[in-house]
């Protein structure tokens, strides 16, 4: 397996939501990956660790990714890169000025240079634009690199194979075991690994996501494209995959990605009251909020021992506090 750097807190806690497992009546754990730092806290250091690797290792001076205005990822990068002494360069969508809140204002403190593109030039030419700005940059001597959104490529989604692995150790050391994974998914990253892990280490779980964009057969062709980016990193790239024991779940989008319903938030309420748990509005908390319903219908019934991968994103709240009834 390709190597990576160590720069984030891990083993993640495994904690029980007992509040939430007694109404469902299953076993519910989180996996606190919002604890695996605070400037990075979230999911995605642990693709980071890859990718900045990767990045170092190339000669890299500056690193170059984009996302969403209130992107977790890129102030992750951002935070990370400092750290590494890489400068950062984020490009970012938003059709408005953007308003200094949230993630963004954390990836103004953190100095990052950030270019604001609109959601059209976003979907149509985010991978050109970055890969003008990374000949910028080598024009001046800076030798950068370019990360994906969300790190969501062969080498970032490597960060939850091996996560699986990291999880498979928390069992044997305490005792529980999971039959289940659940995970938001954002940009295919972080279920790709899951995944993916989930057959290098043969764990066996149903390894569950809930898309909060796009739909669920997006995100298995995805996976299918980052899987097979990710195999030629592996020691031992002879691994059966497809889109068949792909369980991603769609319905639970709901207004759209980042746009949030009066009963969401209200459910995040209900929640941080009940477990003392907060959940963010646009990943972790869709997700909670798609794996309670299903429950509550009486889906997901060979699910008995569930460990929902707290993905982070708590600095994405900030801004939509106006929106809570509280
Ligand atoms: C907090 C949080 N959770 C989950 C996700 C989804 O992860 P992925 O992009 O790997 O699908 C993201 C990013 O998209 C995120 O920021």
């Amino acid at each position: 397996m390709q190597t990576k750097l160590d720069i984030a807190n891990f083993p993640t806690k495994i904690e029980k939501m007992p509040a939430l497992s007694e109404e469902l009546q299953k076993d519910i754990y989180i996996k606190r990956d919002d604890q695996t730092g605070t400037e990075f806290s979230g999911n995605k250091i642990r693709k980071l660790e890859y990718s900045l690797k990767e990045a170092l290792d190339s000669g890299a001076k500056v690193v170059i990714t984009c996302g969403g205005i209130q992107s977790n990822h890129a102030r992750a990068t951002a935070a990370a890169a400092i750290k590494l002494g890489l400068k950062t360069i984020l490009v970012l969508r938003s059709d408005t000025p953007p308003v200094r809140e949230g993630n963004y204002f954390l990836d103004l403190l953190l100095g990052a240079d950030v270019r604001i593109i609109s959601s059209a030039d976003y979907r149509e030419r985010r991978g050109e634009i970055m890969r003008e700005i990374r000949e910028e940059s080598d024009r001046k001597g800076e030798k950068a690199y370019i990360i994906p959104e969300g790190a969501s490529n062969g080498i970032g989604s490597l960060g939850y194979a091996t996560a699986v692995a990291e999880i498979l150790a928390q069992e044997k050391e305490t005792g529980l075991c999971f039959d289940t994974l659940v995970v938001p998914v954002g940009s295919g990253g972080t279920y790709a690994g899951l995944y993916l892990g989930n057959k290098l280490y043969k764990a066996g779980k149903d390894v569950i996501g809930f898309n909060v964009c796009d739909d669920a057969d997006f995100f298995r062709n995805k996976s299918m494209e980052i899987i097979a980016e990710s195999l030629p990193y592996l020691d031992n790239p002879d691994v059966a995959y497809g889109t068949g024991d792909m369980h991603i779940i769609d319905g639970y989008v709901g207004r759209g990605y980042a746009l949030s319903r009066p009963e969401e938030l209200a459910f995040l309420k209900k929640i941080a009251v009940a477990d003392g748990v907060i959940f963010d509005p646009v990943y972790t908390g869709k997700a909670l909020y798609g794996l309670y319903h299903e429950i509550k219908k009486g889906n997901l019934k060979e699910s008995n021992h569930i460990l929902f991968i707290h993905t982070g994103g708590l600095f994405g709240l900030f801004p939509k506090q106006d929106e809570f009834s509280l």
